[in-house]
């Protein structure tokens, strides 16, 4: 498929990478773009050789924000009558497989929140993570405020949400919202190899993972730890357990079949 405002490709063969495309507007995202995005990670979703996404932009901007020229313009009646957000920004919610945000340059407003959606994020040293949008007269709303906080805490997301400064790549590990940091140089490389460690676990239990790791992020401890109990219960039925612990005590590298 032919996209204007993102490039797609897959890594060797199991990973799929996504990489945001506007260079020139530091990958504002427009309500085009967004639908691209959308597209692009359905399809890997529904292709089988794809075990993981990655997500990334440009080495000056992960993405700056929603596009401020397009939002400009509009009123309330457009964007609660249009769901503005809800229609083209959730569909990464929706994906099952591991997305991993590769960040580098700036992450602001709904970069940050694009950033955030996704299972976890490598940064690069120039990274830059912030929730500029009180500067603008408006709030996040892709979910800045719920899962900021979530990630690091209430003080700081107050700091970020009301000042609307940036933080670094360094204080945003600090923080938890980022899983490491590494050499720009180095980005890609750390996100395709890890996306290609986890596109060869054995699938099942790699949604099960993240379908657990999100109740925790979204819902009460006690609710979580059934959950993954249950879950934990469901996967001695697949042969990818039988073949996991049979691997290991066999020594030899496990040969996942994803059922
Ligand atoms: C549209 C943008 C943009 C954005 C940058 N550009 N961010 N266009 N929407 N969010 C454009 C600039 O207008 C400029 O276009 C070009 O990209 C390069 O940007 P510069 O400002 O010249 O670069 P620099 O001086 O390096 O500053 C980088 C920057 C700054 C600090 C990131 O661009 C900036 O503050 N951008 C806005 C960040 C922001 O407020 N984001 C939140 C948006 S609101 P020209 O044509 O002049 O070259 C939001 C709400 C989310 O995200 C709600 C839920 C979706």
């Amino acid at each position: 498929m032919a996209y204007e405002f993102i490039q797609v490709r897959t890594e060797g063969e199991r990973v799929g990478v996504i990489t945001l495309n506007r260079p020139k507007q530091l990958n504002a995202l427009s309500p085009a773009l967004m639908v691209e995005l959308g597209q692009a990670l359905k399809a890997f979703e529904a292709d089988e050789a794809i075990g993981c996404i990655v997500l990334t932009g440009s080495e000056k901007a992960f993405a700056a924000g929603a596009d401020i020229g397009a939002m400009a313009t509009y009123t309330f009646a457009d964007v609660y009558g249009d769901d503005y957000i809800t229609r083209d920004w959730e569909t990464i919610r929706s994906i099952r497989k591991p997305v991993i945000a590769a960040v580098s340059g700036f992450a602001l407003g709904g970069g940050c929140e694009l950033a955030m959606m996704c299972d976890f994020i490598i940064a690069a040293d120039n990274a830059r993570f912030g929730q500029p949008e009180i500067k603008l007269g408006i709030i996040p709303g892709a979910g800045g405020t719920q899962r900021l906080p979530r990630a690091v805490g209430k003080s700081k997301a107050m700091d970020l949400a009301l000042t609307g400064r940036m933080m670094n790549a360094d204080e945003a590990e600090r923080a938890g919202l980022v899983s490491r940091v590494v050499p720009l140089d180095k980005l890609m490389d750390e996100a395709l190899a890890a996306a290609l460690t986890i596109s060869g676990m054995g699938r099942l239990a790699v949604m099960a993972a993240k379908e657990c790791v999100n109740r925790a992020f979204e819902g009460p401890l006690a609710d979580g730890v059934m959950f993954e109990r249950r879950l934990f219960h469901a996967l001695f039925a697949t042969e990818d357990q039988k073949e996991g612990m049979d691997a290991f005590v066999a020594k030899r590298a496990p040969q996942f079949k994803h059922r």
